[in-house]
């Protein structure tokens, strides 16, 4: 099964220790102390839409997809409830086609990191990078491999397969440690990662 698939089924079982309730606290952070502007912007993976309606809500012009039709229902619901405009849809980042150079700045919490194989990696960065405008911006928030050994918790990946993904398509603006904004009492150690398209 695809990780589109994989993803597909946690919703229906409700298997989802990734859903949370406020915006995570790294991307207001990025968003307010980098050159982030409001712009076409594009979230990949967006789950049950809580980062896409925090950057509707802060100007930015979001389309926001993601494989699960669970998720998304749930992100329009909260949207609604919101009054905020964003555009969200289902589709598979991977397989579907998405236009060339229409994004301004592109953006994923846990989509990225999903993926076990560098081929993949490689290749979701350089779909990324071709979804993006010139110097287009992507951030990312992924499982950091330096952290404690867990008994359960998200993909963690090391700086070299950061490094080894996002060659030749981006260069690399930011690469810090944090840990992931949610509801938890430990939250994972994570990466945030900030590139521009070369
Ligand atoms: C770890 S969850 C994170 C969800 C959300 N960003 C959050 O932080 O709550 C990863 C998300 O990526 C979505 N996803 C995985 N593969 C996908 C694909 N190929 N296309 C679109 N979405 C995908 C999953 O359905 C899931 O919602």
């Amino acid at each position: 099964m695809d990780t589109c698939n994989r993803f597909v089924d946690r919703y229906k079982t409700g298997n989802t220790p990734w859903v949370h309730t406020d915006p995570d606290f790294n991307l207001i952070d990025m968003v307010e102390n980098w050159p982030i502007y409001p712009g076409k912007t594009l979230e990949i993976g967006c789950g049950t839409g809580v980062e896409a309606i925090y950057l509707a809500k802060n100007g930015f012009d979001v389309t926001a997809i993601d494989g699960s039709r669970i998720a998304i229902n749930k992100a329009i619901e909260a949207a609604k409830e919101g009054g905020v405009n964003c555009n969200f849809k289902v589709a598979d980042f991977q397989n579907d086609e998405f236009p060339s150079g229409e994004f301004d700045f592109a953006f994923d919490r846990g989509f990225f990191h999903s993926f076990d194989t560098e081929k993949e990696r490689k290749d979701v960065a350089g779909k990324i990078a071709e979804s993006l405008s010139e110097r287009g911006l992507w951030l990312t928030l992924m499982g950091n491999a330096d952290a404690p050994p867990r008994d359960s918790g998200p993909p963690m990946r090391s700086a070299q397969d950061i490094v080894n993904a996002i060659e030749p398509y981006f260069k690399l603006l930011t690469l810090t440690v944090s840990h992931f904004g949610n509801d938890q009492e430990n939250p994972p150690r994570i990466w945030v990662c900030l590139m521009r398209k070369r």
